[in-house]
């Protein structure tokens, strides 16, 4: 099943039955408040302009991501993506809030993205981003060898060829998933975007429901979703623990 649902996430979320999401992997637009562009795009999405003030920023975060954790199984996971925020004279890490939730922090991924937008010379070039694995409750799975072994800092580039703003790769989602969830289950992306958590949902063999404000970013998901690339594929089969064409027996 892949459920593509319009709307606010925090509104779509309250209204998911209680213990059912496995595994939540996302990333939120990052309130860059009109920071960024340069000789790079800058960051303009259809739909909203990523300009709340701080505080209501982050206080939504934290809502959304406690019904996310009602709505989680026991032992569930989600992976967080964000970033640390540099405005003027200080700086903003995800740490202010995902404190704050009820998650447990498991811990911080460091994505060495090779590249990054703050090319001035005023700062060193700001090549990473952050993902969080965060659990519920006192259980945690525990990771296949082959994943454990991708260590806490990971290396891939983010994906140039997808149309939408701020997609983050493929591998990105394969790899959190595949890290947690051996048999088939439910993954939601509450901030869906081009749909790149359902890919990896849907070519690891889960269930998935995603949200967002876009009727386009949706439409343009659901057409990615429904007829996976040959890129795609070619992606997933790279980094995937299992490929594709091995999928039945993997949850047998
Ligand atoms: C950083 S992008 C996610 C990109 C996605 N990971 C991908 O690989 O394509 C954030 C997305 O969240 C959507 N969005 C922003 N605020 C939202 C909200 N309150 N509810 C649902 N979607 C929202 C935006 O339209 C955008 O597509």
């Amino acid at each position: 099943m892949i459920s593509l649902i319009k709307g606010n996430c925090n509104n779509i979320a309250k209204d998911l039955d209680d213990n059912f999401i496995n595994v939540t992997v996302t990333s939120p637009p990052y309130n860059k408040r009109g920071a960024g562009g340069g000789i790079f795009r800058k960051i303009e999405y259809d739909t909203f302009d990523d300009t709340l003030p701080e505080e209501e920023y982050q206080s939504q975060q934290i809502e959304l991501l406690n019904t996310i954790y009602d709505k989680t199984v026991e032992g569930g996971s989600l992976f967080y993506n964000h970033k640390v925020r540099y405005f003027d004279g200080s700086s903003i890490s995800p740490w202010a809030w995902l404190t704050q939730t009820k998650w447990n922090i498991r811990e911080e991924i460091i994505w060495a993205r090779g590249m990054g937008t703050e090319i001035s010379g005023y700062r060193f070039t700001q090549n990473d981003e952050r993902i969080y694995w965060l659990c519920k409750g006192s259980k945690h799975p525990r990771l296949p060898r082959e994943c454990a072994n991708y260590g806490s800092v990971w290396k891939f580039a983010p994906d140039m060829k997808n149309d939408h703003p701020a997609p983050y790769p493929l591998i990105l989602p394969v790899r959190c998933i595949q890290s947690v969830l051996s048999e088939p289950g439910l993954v939601f992306d509450p901030y869906n975007g081009s749909g790149t958590t359902g890919v990896a949902a849907k070519l690891l063999g889960h269930d998935y429901i995603g949200c967002d404000l876009s009727e386009k970013y949706l439409d343009d998901a659901r057409n990615r979703i429904e007829n996976i690339t040959q890129r795609d594929m070619n992606i997933f089969n790279q980094c995937s623990i299992m490929s594709a064409n091995n999928l039945t027996s993997f949850f047998s």
